[in-house]
């Protein structure tokens, strides 16, 4: 496996701040740093006409103002929908991100981006590697960069295309992590593996730490019942919602280095 040199914060906004803001926006990553926290975790997918953009679902219906499905969506049509006005007046008037806004402002900001490759069903993981993964290798150095997916042909192609462990942080999704977790983490070389943090078990999480890898949970936004995943070694939280968790926080840093995130 790579040796980590992603000094993970403890808290990753996900989505951006999505509780405060629409998900997967540039209003919602800007919430996100102006809450304090250091890294956000965005999905990334393919629209029809090959440009990436951050989304999470198939389909637009939950988080705009329009219908239809990524897969059948061209730039202009994809970039006229509202996607903020769902989520309050407010925000009306945003609009659909593309990866290359997305990266621009992660860097403008200074932040750390855990980047979903989101691969709903019938999509080709090997086009949205093809296309985002460079995008975002040359945007952000590597320490400021996780790539993650539930998806193993997507995380396969990813480290073929990339294949230093320590120039490509991978992360692998698994509701639950199974019995033979290890398997994909190491012929991957993961860095981390990212759990549903309501079916993560202690033995696994302390299995996982002491293999070396680094833990991050999603989506807790209970800081207190999240209190015993931080005893077993939990390195991150990734929350819609991290300024909730400010005082309910370990006091040692995660274990990999510095840059536990102050959120206020
Ligand atoms: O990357 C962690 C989390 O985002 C995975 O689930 O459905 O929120 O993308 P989802
Ligand atoms: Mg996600």
């Amino acid at each position: 496996m790579s040796r980590p040199t992603v000094h993970l914060p403890r808290l990753i906004a996900h989505r951006g701040l999505s509780a405060h803001a629409p998900e997967n926006t540039l209003t919602a990553v800007r919430a996100a740093h102006a809450e304090g926290c250091g890294w956000v975790e965005l999905d990334v997918q393919l629209l029809g006409d090959g440009t990436p953009v951050i989304w999470h679902d198939k389909g637009v219906r939950r988080c705009s103002n329009g219908r239809g499905k990524l897969a059948n969506m061209e730039l202009p049509r994809a970039r006229a929908l509202d996607v903020g006005a769902w989520f309050g007046r407010n925000f009306a008037g945003e609009r659909l991100a593309t990866l290359d806004e997305m990266l621009a402002l992660a860097d403008e900001l200074g932040l750390g981006l855990n980047l979903e490759l989101k691969v709903h069903r019938g999509r080709d993981p090997q086009a949205l590697v093809a296309t985002a993964l460079p995008r975002a290798l040359d945007a952000l150095p590597p320490e400021r960069l996780i790539v993650s997916s539930f998806h193993p042909e997507a995380l396969e192609a990813a480290r073929a295309l990339q294949p230093a462990g320590d120039a490509l942080h991978l992360g692998i999704l698994h509701e639950k992590p199974p019995k033979e977790w290890r398997r994909s983490a190491e012929a991957l070389k993961a860095f981390s593996l990212h759990v549903d943090w309501r079916r993560l078990k202690e033995k696994r999480a302390r299995e996982i730490k002491a293999a070396g890898y680094a833990l991050l949970c999603y989506t807790p936004n209970d800081p207190v019942a999240f209190a015993t995943q931080w005893d077993w070694g939990v390195d991150s939280a990734i929350s819609d919602d991290p300024g909730l968790f400010t005082h309910y926080l370990p006091e040692a840093e995660p274990p990999d280095g510095a840059g536990t995130v102050i959120v206020r």
